[in-house]
């Protein structure tokens, strides 16, 4: 099993995401620790739940100087963690930095993913921090530097994806969240698509929220996303 769901673990205490893993097969699903988890629980909840076989992608979103974020990402893989990220738009030499810190770790090496434009940023949001392309030239742009300096993959909005993939290796890395079945409340996210169709479209792993971690059995509602999935595959 490819395992291509990634669960966001969007809690806002160790106690309520270690309770709702305990009914989670991590032979069936990934993790994803974000911001609001880490801050709450930081580096002792990634050590357990690395410690109960799940593989984490820490999604910290590094962007700092080149040295602090070579640094930071240095001890992130310390902690076991299977996928990190940091923003592309920190520069080549910021992510030249962090793909020479995992060199270390050797084939261990947890993968490194970009984050190209955030999905919240319209077109007047760029041009207002002074970049005034168009946000998908802009993903794009971001996707060829992270490639070019050594990145796995990179973060990418279901619309995204179909572009990207066309434009990139296959082996190069596209990780979707804003995926909902048919019957799911999209909440805040503006454009969704299927499990299926984002595979379909290229992309190799997906990030669900809320249908799953809201769901009445968790764990039903991943075996059908894995359906969906495999349907496909
Ligand atoms: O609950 P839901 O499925 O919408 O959760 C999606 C997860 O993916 C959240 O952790 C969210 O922060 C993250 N994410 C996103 N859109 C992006 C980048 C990350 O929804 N562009």
């Amino acid at each position: 099993m490819s395992k291509n769901i990634i669960i966001a673990l969007d809690f806002d205490s160790g106690d309520q995401a270690l309770k709702f893993l305990d009914r989670l097969d991590p032979n069936l699903c990934r993790v994803k620790v974000g911001k609001e988890l880490f801050t709450a629980s930081g580096p002792q909840l990634v050590k357990e739940i690395v410690s109960r076989n799940f593989d984490v992608f820490l999604d910290l979103k590094f962007h700092d100087i080149p040295n602090t974020v070579a640094r930071a990402v240095s001890v992130a893989a310390d902690l076991g963690v299977w996928m990190l990220n940091v923003h592309a738009s920190g520069g080549k030499a910021m992510l030249e930095g962090a793909r020479e810190s995992l060199e270390p770790f050797g084939e261990q090496r947890p993968l490194l993913i970009g984050v190209t434009v955030l999905t919240s940023l319209s077109k007047e949001d760029l041009e207002q921090i002074g970049v005034p392309t168009n946000p998908e030239e802009q993903v794009s742009k971001l996707a060829f530097l992270a490639r070019d300096a050594g990145l796995d993959g990179v973060v990418c909005s279901a619309a995204e994806t179909r572009l990207l993939r066309a434009q990139l290796p296959d082996g190069f890395i596209l990780v979707t969240p804003g995926i909902r079945r048919p019957e799911d409340a999209s909440g805040d996210q503006k454009r969704v698509v299927g499990p299926a169709e984002a595979i379909q479209n290229g992309s190799n792993y997906l990030v669900v929220g809320r249908p799953i971690t809201r769901a009445d059995s968790p764990n039903a509602a991943l075996v059908e996303f894995n359906s969906a999935v495999a349907s496909v595959s």
